[in-house]
């Protein structure tokens, strides 16, 4: 467990959670119009959540568990970043769609919940890259889960640790000595990279050229080490898919948009996976 690389974060996450809110445009209004920030994958993993209690882990500024809520369930988010959890709390009174948010490290927050409170368990979209210990997490994802509750994952691919970008083009990863992804420039603006994905039709100009002053550090988990971690909790994996498509994101510049805010490795690159998403019950 590693709470100095959390904390760390949290800075780095701080600043850059208001960049990319500013070129979100009006989200309580697209919200107010039922509008939803739910990928159709993301819907047919959680399945009906009406009446359900669901714990959306890493929910960033509240927008998917907003969209959740307005789908019937009762949502709770849980996000390290102060920024995050002001923006999401400001979200739902304005968007009128009521959900409870609450900053804290996911790993202090597991410990302290109550057992077997939740019926689904929810994480999604560069989530699981920023936890420093899976067990512990599977663990306390299991406890928190009531019997025949689900965690659901949709994320995007670790094949994507395999590549970088230099130059304006994809290249190979440079070698790294060991799972810590540390990155000076701290987390960037992945939002105004990837222009109407992430912003829903919304899109602003908002914060121009952003510099993050806070370094962050990411953990390279192998798609093998995040499954044996959540089966070795005592969870079944019931269901687990992959897809050659990001959702939303722009990981790297010279992807390709094929519609629907889906992007694609340029098409000299073999089709390989992007995204995965997984599910899995506690019995
Ligand atoms: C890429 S965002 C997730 C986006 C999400 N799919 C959404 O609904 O917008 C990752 C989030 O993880 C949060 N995070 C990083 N480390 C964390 C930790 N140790 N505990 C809780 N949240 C953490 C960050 O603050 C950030 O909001």
């Amino acid at each position: 467990m590693r709470k100095d690389i959390h904390e760390q974060n949290r800075r780095s996450w701080n600043h850059a959670i208001a960049a990319h809110n500013s070129h979100k445009g009006d989200q309580a209004g697209f919200l107010r119009r039922g509008g939803t920030t739910l990928f159709p994958e993301d819907r047919d993993l959680l399945g009906d959540v009406r009446g359900r209690r669901v714990v959306h882990l890493m929910c960033n500024a509240g927008q998917d568990s907003l969209s959740i809520a307005a789908l019937g369930a009762e949502v709770i988010g849980v996000d390290i970043s102060d920024e995050a959890i002001s923006f999401a709390t400001r979200l739902s009174a304005d968007s009128g769609i009521a959900a409870r948010f609450e900053r804290s490290d996911v790993y202090d927050w597991l410990e302290a919940a109550p057992p077997a409170s939740a019926d689904v368990v929810f994480s999604s979209y560069g989530a699981l890259c920023w936890l420093s210990d899976l067990h512990v997490w599977a663990a306390g994802v299991k406890r928190l889960l009531a019997p025949g509750g689900r965690l659901v994952v949709i994320e995007f691919h670790p094949a994507l640790y395999l590549l970088d970008e230099r130059d304006g083009a994809i290249v190979i990863a440079p070698p790294r000595a060991d799972k810590i992804w540390y990155e000076a420039r701290g987390i960037g603006d992945y939002v105004a990279l990837s222009g109407e994905g992430l912003a829903r039709g919304q899109f602003e100009p908002g914060v121009q050229d952003f510099q993050n002053p806070e370094p962050s550090s990411e953990f390279c988990w192998t798609l093998g080490e995040k499954v044996d971690a959540i089966a070795r909790a005592g969870l079944v994996i019931e269901r687990l898919s992959e897809w050659p498509y990001a959702n939303g994101c722009r990981m790297l510049s010279p992807m390709v948009d094929i519609g629907d805010d889906r992007w694609v490795l340029p098409p000299e690159f073999p089709p390989m996976p992007l995204m995965y998403g997984l599910a899995a019950r506690r019995v």
